[in-house]
C-alpha cells in the first residue's frame, strides 16, 4: 500500500515537472510591445492568460485560420489582439462587462491598428449572447468560469459543424481535479465546472478533449 502512494506521489512530481518543462518551451511569437501589455495586466492584478496557453491558442488559430472569432472576457485586449494578429484575415467580436477594462481594450487595440476588425460589447456575456446571432467559426470562452455551462447552451446555436469552442481555465489550481483542496469560498464554483466539464464531455453535438495546458483548456469541435 505505502508502496504504491510513493509510486503515485512520484508519478504525479514528475507529471507537474513536464508540464513544467512544457510550459517553459511555450515562446509566443507575439509582438514585444503584446509582451510588455500581458506584464503590465498582470502586474495591475488583471487576469490575462499563461503564455503556455496564449502559445496553444496561437498555435491552434494558424492551423485552423477561422475567419470569425468570438471571445467572452476582453479584459485589457490582450488575447483578441493576439489573436487578430495572428489570424490576419479575422474578425472579432468580444464581450467584456468591466467598463474600465472595456474602455482599456479599446485603447489597446487601436495602439496595434485592430479597431476595424474588432467588435466590442460592454455589458454581460449571458444576456448579449442571447441576443446575437450569426455564426463564429472559434470561440475563446475566457470570462466567467461559474458560467461556462449556461454559455455553451447559446453557443451551440452560434456554431457551425466544425466551429470549435476553446475554454481557458477550465481546471483552475487543481481544484476540479480535487489535486489540491478546494478553498470553501471556490466550491461552488469547483461544482459548477465539473458539471460543466462532465455535461460537454458527453454532449453528442461536440468532440471535446480537456488539456492539462495553463489552467487547463477544454477544447470542443461542433459535430
Ligand atoms: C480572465 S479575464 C479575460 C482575459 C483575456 N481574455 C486575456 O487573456 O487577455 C476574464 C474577463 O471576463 C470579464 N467578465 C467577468 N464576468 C463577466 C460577464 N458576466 N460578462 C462579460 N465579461 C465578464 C472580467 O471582467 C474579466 O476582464
Amino acid at each position: 500500500m505505502l508502496q504504491k502512494i510513493g509510486e503515485k506521489k512520484e508519478e504525479s512530481e514528475s507529471l507537474s515537472a513536464d508540464k513544467e518543462y512544457a510550459a517553459s518551451l511555450c515562446v509566443p511569437h507575439l509582438p514585444s510591445r503584446l509582451h510588455a501589455l500581458r506584464r503590465d495586466a498582470l502586474s495591475r492584478g488583471i487576469p490575462v492568460m499563461e503564455e503556455a496557453t496564449l502559445q496553444y491558442l496561437c498555435v491552434l488559430l494558424a492551423a485552423l485560420r477561422p475567419r470569425r472569432i468570438l471571445e467572452i472576457g476582453t479584459a485589457v485586449g490582450l488575447s483578441a489582439a493576439a489573436m487578430l494578429l495572428t489570424c490576419p484575415h479575422a474578425r472579432l467580436t468580444t464581450l467584456e462587462s468591466d467598463e474600465k477594462r472595456y474602455e482599456e481594450a479599446g485603447k489597446n487595440l487601436s495602439s496595434f491598428g485592430l479597431s476595424d476588425r474588432v467588435i466590442r460589447h460592454l455589458g454581460d456575456a449571458g444576456e448579449i449572447l442571447s441576443m446575437m446571432d450569426g455564426t463564429y467559426d472559434f470561440v475563446f470562452l475566457d470570462g466567467p468560469k461559474a458560467q461556462y455551462g449556461r454559455y455553451m447552451s447559446e453557443l451551440k446555436r452560434l456554431l457551425p459543424q466544425g466551429g470549435t469552442v476553446f475554454a481557458d481555465d477550465v481546471l483552475l489550481f487543481g481544484w476540479v481535479s480535487g489535486r489540491t483542496p478546494v478553498p470553501p469560498k471556490h466550491r461552488l464554483f469547483v461544482r459548477k465546472m465539473r458539471a460543466y466539464l462532465d455535461a460537454l464531455s458527453r454532449d453528442e453535438d461536440f468532440s471535446t478533449v480537456v488539456l492539462d495546458v495553463g489552467g487547463g483548456v477544454a477544447l470542443s469541435v461542433r459535430l
